[in-house]
C-alpha cells in the first residue's frame, strides 16, 4: 500500500473531520503512505476532472479536531446507480465513478458513512474490485454491529441543551414545551436526550403511543404541583392512527425542505385535549453541526487508526465498530443487514420507565 483515499458521505455530522485527521496522521505518520481526500463523496468521483486533494501536514496542524461538519464535503443526492439527472430521469453511473476511483491510482479507500452510503461503496467496491473499508457515522445511531456512530452524542447533545433551555421558560409561562428532533426512522436521539434532559414524555416510532396516556401523564404531574412539563418527540413518530407526517426525514435533494410536522401536530393535540398552552420548537439541522462532543472525536479518532491498520493487514469490506469499549472490525455487510432501532425492552427505555417518564404507552 501506497496510496489510499478517504470520502465522507451521506448527511453531515459533528465527528467527521476527527476521522480524516486520525486516518492521516496514522496513514501519513505511521505508514508512510500519501492520503487522498475525495470531495463531496462519490460526487468528487463523477466530476471530470476528478475533485480530490492529496492531504498534507495541515491536517494536523489545522483545529478540524474541533470543527463541525466536513473538510472534505459530502453529498447524500447521487445514488451512482440511480444517479438523479435534470429531467428527472435515473441513471447508473457507476461506472463513471469507477473510473473516476481509478484516475486516482489509489490502493485502498476509507469511506465514513451511514447505512445506505456503505451500501452503496459496497457495491461500487464489488464491481471495481475497490479494497473498501468503512466508519460508521450518522446523528440517528441506526447502524447495526455498533453500539456508537460518529456524530450521534453530538446530536443528543445539542437536544439536551434544547430542553435545558426549555425548561425555565416553560416553567416561567406554566407551558407545555414539545421538542421534536431528528433520528429518520429511529428514535435514539429522543430517547437519550430525553433522560439527559429531564423530558416528562418521550415519544418515539418503536413504541406507539396514545393521546389519554399523555393526558394521564400530564394531569399527573398537575396534581404533584407542577406548572410545565418537557415532551420530546422523534421525526418519525406517527399520528395516534398510524399516518406519517412529517413529510421528508431523509436524503439531501434540491429546493428548500421544511422540517417538523409531527411535532407540531402533538402540540396542537395536546392543546386541544388539555387546554395547556403548548408551545412547539422543531430542532432540525442545529442537530447536525456544532462542536464535537468529546466522544465523537474520540470515537473518530479510535475509528480512523483502526481502519488504517486494517488496509495494513490487507482486510477489506469491513465495518469498523464500537464494542464493549472496544474498537472492531466487521463484515460492512453484517451492518447494513441489521438496522439498529431502540430497543423498547433495552436499559435506557427501562431507564426512562423508572425515572417515570411516559412513553404514551
Ligand atoms: O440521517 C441524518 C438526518 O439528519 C436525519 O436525522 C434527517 O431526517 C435527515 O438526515 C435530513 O436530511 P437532509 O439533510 O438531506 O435534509
Amino acid at each position: 500500500v501506497k496510496r489510499i483515499g478517504i470520502l465522507t458521505s451521506g448527511g453531515d455530522c459533528a465527528g467527521l473531520n476527527a476521522v480524516i485527521r486520525a486516518v492521516y496522521a496514522h496513514a501519513r505518520g505511521h505508514f508512510g503512505w500519501d492520503v487522498v481526500g475525495i470531495h463531496n463523496g462519490t460526487a468528487g468521483l463523477l466530476a471530470r476532472p476528478v475533485e480530490a486533494t492529496e492531504l498534507d501536514d495541515r491536517v494536523l496542524g489545522s483545529d478540524m479536531l474541533r470543527q463541525g461538519g466536513t473538510i472534505l464535503g459530502t453529498t447524500n443526492k447521487g445514488d451512482p446507480f440511480a444517479f438523479p439527472m435534470e429531467d428527472g430521469n435515473k441513471v447508473d453511473r457507476s461506472a463513471e465513478v469507477i473510473a473516476g476511483y481509478r484516475d486516482l491510482h489509489l490502493d485502498a479507500l476509507i469511506g465514513i458513512g451511514g447505512d445506505g452510503s456503505m451500501a452503496i461503496l459496497r457495491r461500487l467496491a464489488a464491481l471495481g474490485g475497490i479494497n473498501l473499508v468503512t466508519v460508521p457515522k450518522t446523528i440517528d445511531n441506526d447502524v447495526g454491529v455498533t453500539e456508537e456512530s460518529i456524530g450521534f452524542e453530538t446530536a443528543v447533545q445539542t437536544a439536551t441543551e434544547a430542553l435545558d433551555h426549555l425548561q425555565p421558560t416553560a416553567a416561567s409561562h406554566s407551558r407545555v414545551m414539545v421538542l421534536e428532533v431528528m433520528g429518520r426512522d429511529a428514535g435514539h436521539i429522543a430517547l437519550s436526550a430525553g433522560i439527559a434532559g429531564g423530558a416528562d414524555v418521550i415519544l418515539i416510532p418503536e413504541i406507539p403511543y396514545r393521546f389519554a396516556a399523555i393526558e394521564e401523564k400530564l394531569k399527573a404531574l398537575r396534581q404533584r404541583g407542577r406548572n410545565f412539563a418537557l415532551i420530546i418527540v422523534a421525526e418519525a413518530v406517527k399520528t395516534e392512527d398510524g399516518q406519517s407526517i412529517t413529510a421528508v426525514h431523509s436524503g439531501g435533494g434540491k429546493g428548500a425542505r421544511t422540517y417538523g410536522g409531527i411535532g407540531h401536530y402533538i402540540g396542537e393535540e395536546i392543546a386541544r385535549r388539555s387546554g395547556a398552552e403548548t408551545r412547539v420548537t422543531v430542532l432540525g439541522h442545529v442537530q447536525r453541526g456544532g462542536t464535537p462532543e468529546p466522544k465523537d472525536r474520540l470515537l473518530g479518532s479510535a475509528f480512523g487508526v483502526h481502519a488504517v491498520d486494517l488496509i495494513a493487514a490487507g482486510k477489506f469490506d469491513r465495518m469498523v465498530a464500537w464494542r464493549e469499549r472496544e474498537v472492531i472490525d466487521v463484515p460492512i455487510e453484517a451492518a447494513i443487514a441489521h438496522y439498529q432501532a431502540v430497543d423498547p425492552a433495552g436499559a435506557l427505555v427501562k431507564t426512562a420507565r423508572g425515572l417515570g417518564i411516559s412513553f404514551g404507552d
